[in-house]
């Protein structure tokens, strides 16, 4: 299984590609946390995403084409994967498009945007293994504690309501149009997002039977 996740932020990429990645055995490229990492490392990367991701902003296309075209070569995708932030632009999927890697799905999670603002005021992430919480919605058996790997659990720095405001409009101007582009070559598959993580994974497993 090749699958693209193309959702607003905060619609429950990160948390349905976590639960699809152990159902498919295949691993999950988030490109967001691939950024999160070498801002945390200070590296090269980590520079130029830094003067964009806090602001809700897009990192350039072409630096962001080179990072998971690189990525995917590597030997764990060879059986498949499940792409979670790319493509995020129209240039980004033609960038893909071009590099004859076969796609079998992109599936879209529909989240309406005030839900949104609700459940990124409240997430917590996993700061070694970028595993994601919520304080109601799905909270750590410990407080503070991830549940996976013992972790320290965080805000993200992008959460501030005003940079999930940001994100959110730039999410609408340049990644939802990439919805037409997918759905005009017959790959869109679409689950509603519903209140329940379970509720949401059982429609995202309906729409990929569509595959
Ligand atoms: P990225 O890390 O991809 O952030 P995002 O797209 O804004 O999405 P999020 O990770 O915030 O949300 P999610 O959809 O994964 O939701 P989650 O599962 O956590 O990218 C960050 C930044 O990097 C971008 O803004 C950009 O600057 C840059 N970037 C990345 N890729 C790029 C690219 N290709 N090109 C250019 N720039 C790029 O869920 C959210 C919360 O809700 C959690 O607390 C979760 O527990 C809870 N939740 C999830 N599902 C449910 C449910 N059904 N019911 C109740 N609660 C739920
Ligand atoms: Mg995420």
């Amino acid at each position: 299984m090749k699958l693209i996740i193309l959702a607003a932020p905060g619609a429950g990429k990160g948390t349905q590609a976590e639960l699809l990645s152990k159902h498919f055995n295949i691993p999950t490229i988030s490109t967001g946390a691939i950024l999160r990492k070498n801002i945390s490392e200070g590296t090269e990367l980590g520079e130029i995403a830094g003067k964009y991701i806090n602001d809700g902003k897009l990192i350039p296309d072409d630096v962001m084409i080179k990072v998971v075209e690189e990525r995917l070569l590597e030997s764990d995708c060879k059986n498949g994967f499940i792409l979670d932030g790319f493509p995020r632009t129209i240039a980004q999927a033609e960038a893909l498009e071009n590099s004859h890697i076969k796609i079998d799905a992109v599936l879209t999670i529909e989240v309406p945007d005030e839900k949104i603002i609700e459940r990124l005021g409240g997430r917590l992430e996993c700061k070694n293994c970028g595993s994601t919480y919520h304080k109601l919605y799905r909270a750590p058996k410990t407080e503070g504690v991830c549940d996976n790997c013992g972790g320290k659990l965080e805000t993200r720095a992008d959460d501030k309501p005003e940079t999930v405001k940001e994100r959110l409009a730039t999410y609408h101007e340049q990644t939802e149009p990439l919805k037409k582009f997918y759905a005009d070559r017959n790959m869109l598959r679409v689950a509603h997002g519903r209140e329940e993580i379970a509720d949401t994974t059982a429609e995202v497993i309906k729409a990929l039977q569509q595959c």
